[in-house]
């Protein structure tokens, strides 16, 4: 037996790996039209970067790292997230002002695997540094509701929530603390725990679900600034047309947060398998690592949940062209004609192997391609048999007009 992929870590070929293009281009597509340009930040970093950023008190950090000591003797962590990392990247460099990125790759949770649950996945997000306007963080649940539109999830609904401003927030954790002492004996063991340590983590527990839904909210303890923000935010929404759900108790289970916080649900994805993706305002989390106060709000999207929840596209994939040898003696003219084809900006292909015209054929259709094209005795009159293989429409085009044939399909 050879080795296998670590558990909780998959692989993904073709085709299968076809949804995952097209949505790693869709998402590069938007991300460059609302104006956010790449941010390439290292895979791991320093171990505190995240106990500071993202909180030693939640999951991620207590319980889901990858660390591990260098041979220099620093603690490094494989990261379970990107906010962290381009905050880090925007103070190391000294800016100031607005900055734009979108990221997009591996992250590392060391949880236990289920569906829509893995232990490496893939984010796509962005970051909107140094705005304070509640117009940000509308682009930014815009950027993300877009996208599951694009890959074609539909009845997709944004759970809001306004955690109001640290000193909101701090005021509800002693409500949410109390509320919770009153009623600590119905609370599982789990809770309590997290009740000592983390009470907004309660808000979590599937099995306290009862003891939760009487919670206070974050909601009827905002302070005026954080509520007119909210106010905004919806009104934005709403100009928008992107629906949205109030929901009091959404929290999100990374500590640098404030005002809006978010997740994307759809109907093809239960709530139980997690959300699609998520994001919230961090306007603390610059100091949090030794920066200057920088406004912040972004959004990550879980590539392989969503990519789990992508209908199937009908039609076909691959809209190239596959060209058959169906004469050996041309097999050099006809690799030429693939990368002329090539060249022109189609996709296009051939088999390398000399086999048969039926497995050529076989090899074509398993690529779902628009149109064969068979370099065979007409090429000496300057033609090549060009089929639809939708259709099964057949015809004999000259040469270079293979490509236009195949565009007109
Ligand atoms: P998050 O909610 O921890 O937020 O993760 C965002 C998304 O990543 C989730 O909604 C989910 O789709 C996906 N995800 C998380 N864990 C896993 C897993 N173990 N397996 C598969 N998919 C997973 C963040 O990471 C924040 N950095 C988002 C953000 C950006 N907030 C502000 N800016």
């Amino acid at each position: 037996m050879t080795t296998r992929a670590p558990k909780g870590a998959v692989d993904v070929l073709p085709p299968e790996s076809g949804r995952w293009r097209r949505l790693l281009r869709a998402f590069d597509s938007l991300a460059e039209r609302y104006g956010y340009g790449l941010a390439l930040t290292p895979v791991f970093e320093a171990t505190e970067l995240f106990s500071r950023g993202v909180g030693e008190e939640t999951e991620i950090v207590s319980k889901q790292m990858y660390t591990f000591t260098d041979k220099a003797g620093r603690s490094l962590t494989l990261r379970p997230e990107a906010t962290a990392s381009v905050v880090r990247a925007y103070l190391q460099e000294g800016r100031s002002g607005v900055l734009k990125c979108a990221y997009s790759g591996p992250m590392f949770r060391y949880e236990q695997p289920q569906a829509g649950r893995r232990r490496q996945f893939h984010q796509v997000g962005v970051e909107y540094l140094g705005e304070p306007s509640p117009d940000a963080d509308v682009e930014v649940v815009e950027v993300g509701y877009r996208l599951l539109q694009e890959a074609g999830i539909r009845e997709v609904v944004v759970l809001l929530n306004s955690l109001g401003d640290p000193a909101d927030r701090a005021d509800y954790r002693t409500r949410l603390r109390s509320y919770l002492e009153e009623r600590a004996e119905a609370l599982s063991a789990e809770s309590r725990r997290r009740l000592a340590t983390n009470p907004l983590r309660v808000l979590d527990s599937k099995e306290d679900a009862s003891v939760v839904a009487g919670a206070p909210a974050t909601l009827d303890h905002l302070g005026a600034a954080a509520a007119t923000h909210f106010a905004a935010v919806r009104c934005g929404l709403e100009r928008r047309s992107i629906p949205y759900e109030i929901a009091p108790r959404l929290v999100r289970g990374l500590d640098y947060y404030n005002r809006t916080v978010f997740e994307y649900q759809a109907s093809s994805y239960t709530a139980a398998q997690g959300a699609l993706g998520g994001g919230g305002r961090y306007d603390p989390l610059a100091e949090l690592l030794g920066g200057p106060p920088t406004p912040g709000v972004g959004l990550a999207m879980g590539v392989d949940r969503i990519v789990g929840a992508m209908p199937e596209v009908s039609g076909r994939e691959d809209r190239g062209v596959f060209v058959v040898v169906a004469d050996p003696e041309r097999r050099e003219e006809a690799l030429d004609l693939v990368a002329a084809l090539r060249t022109g900006g189609l996709a296009a292909d051939s088999d390398l192997g000399d086999r048969s015209v039926k497995a050529q054929f076989r090899a074509a259709a398993r690529r779902g391609v628009t149109v064969v094209a068979v370099v065979g005795a007409e090429w000496a009159r300057g033609l090549v048999t060009v089929r639809d293989m939708a259709t099964g429409e057949e015809e004999a085009v000259p040469i270079g007009e293979v490509a236009a044939w195949t565009q007109a399909r």
